[in-house]
């Protein structure tokens, strides 16, 4: 049975597209209060106004998880609309592709300051109502990136890898607060943007390199981050669950039989 998040109040940012609009819509189905944000605010508004007629509860805001008075104001906005939030998903994220000696200090900061800083500025601001509450489930983004030496990957491989350590460690510390936190990593994944970049070459070496031979849908991401953001997730903590197609787990593959 699908898990009921009914009377829960969450928060997605990067909701306004691809794996974010994804939680958000199921989040709502399953009967949560869903609080949509995003740098993009159109796009979050549609997004909200589709799950509105769908029969689903949400509102939409702007924001850039970079900014600290930003983010506070979505927790307020949050708050206010529908009472405080009980579960965060940090899945706006950013992504680079340079060479590690092309890598510009501009990318590798830009990519901690969205990645990992924007993380971190979300689950503190959430992670302070949650404790009010008595508990809460934080959910981030990490990626493939984060866990494998992908080429050209430097300086968002850094800010993955650090959303990792610093689950780990925010899993440990709001423990005690009955705060879960975990992470998911996903892979090639079906959404516009990558659908926009990906060109056919990189679609087929994707294609190869996945076990299940496909790139996932952004609903497959979804129902694992529901599933860590649900009850049945009670025990699950400081954790990162790959949504992958068994990509990180084959490695090299070379066909030896
Ligand atoms: N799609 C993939 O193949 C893939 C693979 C591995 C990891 N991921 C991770 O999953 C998450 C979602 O990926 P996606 O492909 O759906 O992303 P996307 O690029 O399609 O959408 C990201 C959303 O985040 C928003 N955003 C970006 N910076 C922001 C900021 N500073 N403040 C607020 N909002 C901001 C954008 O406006 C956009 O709506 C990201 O963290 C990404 O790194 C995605």
């Amino acid at each position: 049975m699908a898990a009921d998040f009914s009377g829960k109040t969450a928060i997605v940012t990067g909701s306004g597209t691809g794996i974010g609009a994804a939680i958000a819509r199921r989040l709502a189905a399953a009967g949560a209060n869903v609080t949509l944000a995003d740098k993009d605010e159109p796009s979050a508004q549609a997004v909200c106004a589709e799950i509105i007629a769908a029969g689903g509860r949400a509102a939409a805001c702007k924001v850039d998880i970079c900014v600290p008075a930003q983010v506070q104001a979505m927790i307020g906005f949050a708050r206010g609309r529908f009472g405080p939030a009980q579960i965060m998903i940090n899945n706006a994220g950013l992504g680079s592709q340079q060479r590690f000696l092309e890598t510009t200090l501009e990318t590798l900061r830009t990519m901690l300051e969205v990645n990992v800083i924007g993380t971190f500025l979300c689950a503190q601001a959430a992670a302070r109502d949650m404790i009010e509450l008595g508990g809460g489930r934080i959910v981030n983004f990490s990626s493939h990136s984060g866990l494998l030496g992908s080429s050209g990957r430097t300086a968002y491989a850094a800010s993955k890898g650090g959303v990792i350590a610093m689950t780990r460690v925010m899993a440990v510390e709001l423990a005690p607060h009955g705060i879960t936190v975990n992470a998911v990593a996903p892979g090639p994944i079906d959404v516009p943007r990558s659908r926009a970049q990906h060109n056919a070459e990189r679609c087929d070496a994707w294609h190869r390199a996945v076990p299940l031979g496909r790139y996932g849908e952004p609903e497959e991401v979804a129902a694992a981050a529901l599933f860590l953001a649900s009850d049945d997730a009670s025990y699950i903590n400081g954790q990162k669950i790959s949504v992958d197609g068994g990509f990180t787990a084959a490695g090299l593959r070379v066909k030896n039989i």
